[in-house]
């Protein structure tokens, strides 16, 4: 593998003022004080120059490709602090997995599963002081890449940059862990048949942010996407995959399709409810059914999920035409178990039966 070159900052975030700032870090708006830079560039053969080193602004040519035709891809994964004071990954693996399945849709090269892995434990092991202390805090990682070639041709770009970041990270919706409201839209799609929903690429989120901003003008937390072919079936939402909870004690979260990014907390839930003895289904859910059924009591639960948010009930959800509540718009026993199930694994308390905590240091 390429070796790395370690730069430490000549700089250091003074002990106190770190300490300070990660009693209440919040979310993405605190920086580590280092970032990794690997560059690529097909005429010296690709990967070249791999570099632990003060975190900076990057120098831009305005011709750089990604400024116009936004070739860009990310990665978003959590280190934690364990009991035992070390540190760990949550399946690193299926990060540098679908990073590469977000370069093939994206025409860019791929990182070399070892070389994304090495890049997040290089960063991990030089900020080790950045963990927050708060409750449910974590270290954030945040791996992109983009098309840095100086050319306005229209074509996959010879030169790009993969950079990690660091930001330490409370929990993402304010609240304390109430029931998040998510609004419907009608007016946007998310993704469609053939384009970039199962790519982890900015511009799935540009093209969210309208329907956010709509969710966020209408009082609600998050958006929810249906399918852009009939606007029937419920997607998932701007940043989190969705489960539903039947009476019955049965689950079904939607399946992928294409247009549906693979979240790896949604495949870890589908793998610990199955651990559990609960029933997943992964099956198409239409809206109307989702709010026939939650006015029934035939559904008892909704729960988003991901990285970021972890495991959140959905309590209410809104559209044009009025608003339905899920379970009372309480936090549900099953959403409740299936949140401890992850969160007592990742941080080392629990049984690690599938391999999926991955030490650093
Ligand atoms: N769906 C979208 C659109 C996302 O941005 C994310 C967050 O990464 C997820 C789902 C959940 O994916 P993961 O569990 O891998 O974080
Ligand atoms: C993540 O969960 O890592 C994401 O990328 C989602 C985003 C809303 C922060």
């Amino acid at each position: 593998m390429l070796p790395f070159t370690i730069e430490p900052t000549p700089t250091p975030t003074p002990a106190a003022v770190r300490d300070a700032a990660l009693v209440d870090p919040g979310f993405g708006k605190l920086f580590t004080d280092h970032m990794v830079v690997v560059r690529y560039n097909a005429a010296q053969g690709g990967w070249v120059d791999a570099r632990v080193t003060a975190r900076a602004p990057i120098p831009m040519d305005p011709a750089s490709s990604v400024l116009h035709y936004a070739q860009e891809i990310f990665e978003g994964m959590k280190a934690y602090r364990l009991a035992d004071g070390s540190t760990a990954l949550f399946r690193p693996d299926a990060n540098a997995q679908r990073f590469q399945a977000s370069a093939t849709r994206m025409a860019m090269p791929h990182v070399p599963q070892d070389l994304f892995i090495a890049a997040v434990e290089q960063l991990v092991t030089i900020d080790t002081d950045w963990f927050p202390k708060v409750e449910g805090g974590a270290l954030y990682l945040r791996p992109f890449m983009f098309a840095s070639e100086v050319f306005l041709g229209v074509r996959p770009a010879l030169e790009y940059l993969f950079i990690t970041i660091a930001s330490p990270v409370g929990a993402y919706f304010n609240g304390g862990g109430a029931p998040v409201t998510i609004w419907a839209s009608q007016n946007y799609s998310r993704a469609a048949p053939g384009g970039t929903g199962a790519a982890k690429c900015g511009g799935n989120y540009a093209a969210s942010l309208v329907a956010q901003a709509e969710a966020t003008a209408q009082g609600c937390d998050q958006v929810v996407f249906l399918d852009a072919a009939t606007r029937t079936w419920v997607e998932e939402l701007g940043g989190m995959n969705l489960f539903f909870v039947f009476d019955d004690g049965s689950i079904i979260t939607p399946p992928l399709t294409g247009t549906i990014l693979p979240g790896i907390t949604r495949d870890s839930i589908i793998t610990l409810a199955r651990d559990l003895g609960m029933s997943v289904r992964e099956e198409p859910y239409a809206f109307d059914q989702w709010r026939d059924d939650a006015n029934s009591g035939r559904l008892r639960e909704t729960f988003a999920c991901g990285t970021a948010a972890v495991v959140t009930s959905v309590g209410t959800v809104k559209d044009p035409n009025g608003s339905f509540t899920i379970g009372g718009n309480q936090s549900g026993p099953v959403t409740a178990a299936l949140r401890s199930a992850l969160v007592s694994l990742q941080r080392g308390d629990a049984p690690d039966p599938h391999g999926w905590v991955h030490r650093v240091g």
